[in-house]
């Protein structure tokens, strides 16, 4: 079997979320506890749109060092684990080669965020936007991780980073075998020698799918026009509150049970936000706030996120004061997955024939 690894990113993008905070970098905490962890500044995806978007290198390099103090104001131990950016490895880019050979147009036509994110204008989408998926699954592989804690919005790619690793290891089984290199793995009632783990996806809890604040068919996103849509995680005190006390809700009390939650996507996202702040779960509290009205359960949801997030953006305005230990830690962090992802990349070369 493999060696359990677990594997995750955030793009340098700008406005990190508390859909980001709560749906992953909160989860890569708690799993740290029990599992070696690689967590990585996606630096090459955040190129994927066009320039006027992601900002030109300064902005990029804002943002990647944003990030990275994000995850160590979180509580991410970077002398445990590894935290480094995607484009010092250059392995990625390689193995991304390799999968964009894999991995078959019918399957990235599939991906619905794609679509969301290239919208009408398909033909000027870049093509990097189109096969990102296939260098997120390079991103994973190259280190050949077995778990990945994402939000719900990722488990499409994740499919196809099974898909992948389930090709490669079929279209060259019989050199994996003659060079040595397969991990015996169970495959129904066949033991298989695979060089790719099927990886597992880890997502859950009531954040798995943060809404817009504004929308709640909407998922709460880095790229949505209205600021009110998102409490990001540089957001001070009074900002917090006031995006809660506006964020949109029906004029219903909070339900008793909770099947009211249902068809009532306001409302349930932000019981959802209660529960994985106070790392419950949304039945305990529709226990405490059911029957209440908003004007009592929002100002409660507000103290409580200046209570959890107060502290992480202080943090992150602590850490960021020094940009040069930020980029010391991006670079032992480098360093030490290049030596793990040219261990993968050398036998891939050996596999294909490099
Ligand atoms: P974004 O989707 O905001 O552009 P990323 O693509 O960098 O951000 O995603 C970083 C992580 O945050 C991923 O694991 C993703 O699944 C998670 N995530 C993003 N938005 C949400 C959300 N609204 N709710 C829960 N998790 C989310
Ligand atoms: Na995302």
């Amino acid at each position: 079997t493999f060696e359990p690894l677990v594997f995750s990113g955030v793009q340098p993008t700008g406005n990190l979320h508390l859909g980001n905070y709560l749906g992953a970098i909160r989860r890569w905490v708690a799993l740290q506890e029990s599992s070696k962890c690689i967590y990585c500044v996606v630096d090459q995806h955040a190129i994927t749109p066009p320039i006027s978007v992601w900002g030109g290198p300064a902005e990029l390099m804002r943002n990647t060092r944003e990030v990275t103090a994000a995850f160590l104001a979180s509580g991410i131990d970077a002398k445990e684990n590894i935290v480094f950016n995607q484009s010092r490895v250059h392995q990625h880019a390689e193995l991304a080669w390799v999968f964009n050979c894999i991995a078959r147009m019918g399957w990235l036509n599939r991906m619905t965020q794609f679509k969301d994110k290239a919208g009408k204008d398909r033909e000027n989408a870049s093509v990097g936007l189109f096969a990102y998926p296939n260098l997120m699954a390079a991103d994973i592989l190259v280190y050949r991780a077995t778990h990945v804690p994402v939000g719900e919005d990722q488990k499409q790619h994740l499919e196809l980073t099974r898909d992948i690793a389930q090709k490669f290891n079929t279209d060259f089984s019989d050199r994996i075998a003659e060079l040595g290199l397969g991990v015996e793995t169970q495959s129904g009632d066949e033991t298989i020698s695979s060089f790719f783990p099927l990886t597992e996806p880890v997502i859950g809890g009531p954040a798995a799918r943060v809404m817009s604040l504004r929308d709640g068919t909407k998922k709460m996103s880095k790229s949505d026009p209205s600021d009110l849509s998102r409490i990001n995680l540089t957001d001070d005190v009074d900002t917090i509150s006031k995006k809660i006390r506006k964020a949109k809700t029906d004029s219903e009390p909070l339900p008793s049970e909770l099947e009211g939650l249902k068809d009532r996507p306001e409302a349930d996202n932000l019981v959802g936000i209660y529960a994985a702040l106070v790392d419950s779960d949304k039945a305990t509290v529709i226990r405490d706030f059911g029957g209440q009205q908003f004007s009592t359960f929002k100002p409660a949801l507000a103290d409580l996120a200046v209570e959890k997030l107060a502290p992480i953006a202080a943090e992150m305005r602590r850490i960021s004061a020094d940009p040069g230990f930020v980029d010391a830690v991006l670079k032992d962090g480098g360093e030490r997955a290049s030596v793990l992802a040219e261990k993968t990349m050398h036998n891939v070369r050996d596999i294909i024939g490099f």
